[in-house]
């Protein structure tokens, strides 16, 4: 079995610095990738310029959510005997102060960079659980407020809103978003799914692709974090390996670190990666270039052969769609005819356009399976459906296939419920 692009494949080379520092004067200047410059309002995306308007919005949101969070704690030091004004008051100042520590955190989702081990888990993870806990309340006490008074008009009793409420709401968040952000978050299942493959190649029968997506490796889910589960990619000893972008959180602080891990991932035909718009919040050439150095194949626009015994597979990637880097036809120029193709597309956002190309699979990302969904029900009931048609699983468009990752890592709050991250084993079957 050999995997190796076609045969007028353009070169896999870039401008940008090889490891360990910059190209000297006196070395030949390479051709750029064979990605084509991005529009210069994709440069402007990648840079992230409305990121201080994000983080305002996000400023809002978590004083907004620190206002039932006051209530209960003064609810909770007046039955511990404060009086009243002093309970107010000191709730009132550790609502500050939560708003407050919130702003070093925004600063960090623009430009993530390593954090001693001490202060990230004995404060930062405790400040995600309170701030989590805090969004959790939200919902609950504007359904309360609204609600509220019309039960006690109805039993004639009087009105006004009981703030014992707030203290157990926010207890309660307490204990989810613990849950949440510690152990939902550390431990992965193996998730093995099948999937038919129409034109696959009957000699491929049983090929397998170990998919994992939006590792987002960063101060809260340092490399070590990600090690586990490159381990128990290679233990499957798959035929191909794809991982279909974001493993980046933000900036280029952990890019060395993020090339060590996926370089050491290990299957017969070779690993296979798309660009995710995450490794572009920041300067994401270093990061292709270091991690081709370690072996991988970044596919940007572009696809390679695998073949065993005669029978061949065509695997492709699309580059980021967020930052208008993606070119399917580019994607797609190179792929034989009749050849049964699989698609890394990080967003899966276009998959009915590439289905609508004869991609008999396309492997995606980015939604997280909105990281917070109903247990059991994730499929149906999570956050990304909000925002995204094809949102967690297998979905079907005509003979194509597409499945959508769980991802492994986290972005916005460090925190999973109900949606588990996964190493992902797919089986191809031939149709
Ligand atoms: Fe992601």
């Amino acid at each position: 079995m050999s995997a190796s692009p076609p045969s007028s494949s353009p070169a896999l080379v870039d401008e940008s610095p090889p490891p360990g520092g910059a190209a000297t004067p006196s070395e030949p200047r390479q051709r750029l990738s064979s990605v084509p410059p991005p529009h210069a309002a994709a440069k402007a995306i990648g840079k992230r310029p409305r990121m201080s308007r994000f983080r305002r919005i996000l400023l809002g949101i978590t004083a907004l959510c620190h206002l039932p969070f006051v209530v209960g704690l003064a609810e909770l030091a007046r039955r511990l005997g404060a009086p009243s004004l002093a309970a107010w008051l000191s709730a009132t100042l550790a609502g500050a102060l939560g708003v407050y520590l919130f702003l070093g955190r925004a600063e960090k989702i623009a430009d993530d960079a390593p954090r001693p081990f001490l202060p990230t888990f004995f404060f930062d993870v405790p400040y995600y659980v309170h701030w989590s806990a805090c969004v959790f309340c939200l919902v609950p006490s504007l359904v309360y407020l609204v609600g509220e008074p019309v039960v006690d008009a109805i039993r004639g009793a009087p009105i006004g809103p009981e703030p014992g409420f707030f203290m157990w709401t926010y207890a309660l968040g307490l204990v989810v978003c613990f849950y949440g952000v510690t152990f939902r978050r550390w431990f992965f299942v193996t998730r093995r799914v099948e999937i038919r493959v129409p034109g696959l190649d009957a000699r491929l029968d049983g090929y397998r692709i170990v998919h994992l997506s939006d590792l987002h490796i960063g101060a809260l889910t340092p490399p070590w974090w990600g090690k586990r589960w490159i381990e128990r990619a290679n233990r499957e000893r798959a035929d191909a390996i794809a991982v279909t972008g974001d493993l980046v959180t933000s900036g280029v602080a952990f890019h060395q670190a993020i090339a060590e891990l996926v370089g050491g991932l290990r299957a017969r035909d070779g690993v296979f990666c798309a660009m995710g718009n995450h490794d572009y919040f920041g300067e994401g050439e270093p990061l292709i270039t270091f991690i081709r150095a370690r072996g991988p194949k970044v596919l940007r626009n572009e696809g390679v052969l695998v073949e065993r015994d005669g029978a061949r597979l065509y695997i492709a990637a699309i580059d980021d769609t967020w930052t208008r880097r993606a070119n399917l036809d580019q994607a797609l120029s190179e792929r034989p005819a009749g050849v049964a193709t699989v698609l890394l597309a990080h967003d899966p956002g276009r998959c009915s356009q590439i289905a609508k190309r004869g991609v008999q699979l396309v492997l995606s990302g980015h939604t997280h399976g909105g990281q917070i969904a109903v247990p059991f029900l994730a499929r149906w009931i999570n956050a990304s459906k909000l925002a995204h048609h094809f949102h967690l699983g297998v979905y079907e468009e005509g003979d194509s296939t597409l499945y959508v990752h769980p991802g492994l890592g986290t972005t916005g709050p460090p925190i999973r419920l109900g949606v588990a991250p996964a190493v992902v084993v797919l089986t191809l079957r031939a149709a």
